[in-house]
């Protein structure tokens, strides 16, 4: 059962497979050109270093994240001072000298609005499929009408005991509607041996967005 306890306890022992030191590819190549000071949101950030990469470009970036350990770590990882207020069941982290804080909680209690665009990687194929309409619903309760959305997730076939969760095509455009477009895809299958398994005959990383 994926709970805020099993998330919590994967990063006490360490077991952040999902976390990568590299700036995103598909970041770099698909973000939107937007204003400087356009606000974004990265939901379940982690402690990824896509937050730095948006918030150098001058957008004013917000992560959400369960995980106290994850906070610190990105913080110290990239050598960031910063300071927390307390706010009701969420604290916020914002980091000195950057337009860039993390809101530590339950994305759920989550409730600032007024996004210009969103950044999902690896947070749709987090969620159980039982939770993933009420996560795009709250995530889109977010953001603007006209927001920009670049969305990564994964479809795989054969055994799964995810996160990550395979969210098929049909999935993703029923979740969000049909101004979500595909604009790339990569099977990984036979790039990293740790995708593999007997049964499995595709595991495909798949970038979309929607661009008003
Ligand atoms: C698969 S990781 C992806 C992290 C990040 N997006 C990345 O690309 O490295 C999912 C993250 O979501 C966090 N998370 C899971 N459920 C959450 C929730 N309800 N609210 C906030 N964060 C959550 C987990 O602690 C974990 O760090």
């Amino acid at each position: 059962m994926v709970t805020n306890e099993f998330w919590l306890e994967r990063w006490r022992t360490g077991r952040i497979g999902f976390h990568r030191d590299e700036v995103n590819p598909w970041l770099v190549q698909y973000w939107p050109s937007l204003a400087r000071g356009a606000k974004v949101l990265v939901p379940l950030c982690g402690k990824s270093s896509d937050l730095l990469w948006l918030a150098n470009q001058g957008y004013e970036v917000t992560g959400v994240e369960l995980s106290s350990l994850a906070v610190v770590q990105f913080f110290g990882d990239n050598d960031l001072t910063y300071s927390t207020q307390q706010d009701g069941d969420l604290k916020i982290h914002s980091a000195d000298g950057l337009p860039l804080k993390i809101v530590e909680g339950d994305f759920f209690q989550f409730h600032e609005g007024g996004f210009d665009a969103c950044y999902d990687r690896a947070a749709l194929i987090a969620i159980p499929d039982y939770l993933r309409q009420e996560y795009v619903e709250h995530l889109m309760q977010r953001l603007i009408p006209s927001a920009h959305l670049l969305l990564v997730t994964l479809s795989y076939d054969g055994e799964s005991s995810g996160p990550p969760f395979s969210v098929p095509d049909e999935e993703v455009v029923s979740l969000w509607g049909n101004t979500i477009h595909k604009v790339a895809s990569e099977d990984l299958l036979q790039l990293d041996e740790r995708y593999q398994s007997d049964s499995r005959t595709f595991y495909e990383e798949i970038v979309w967005r929607i661009n008003p």
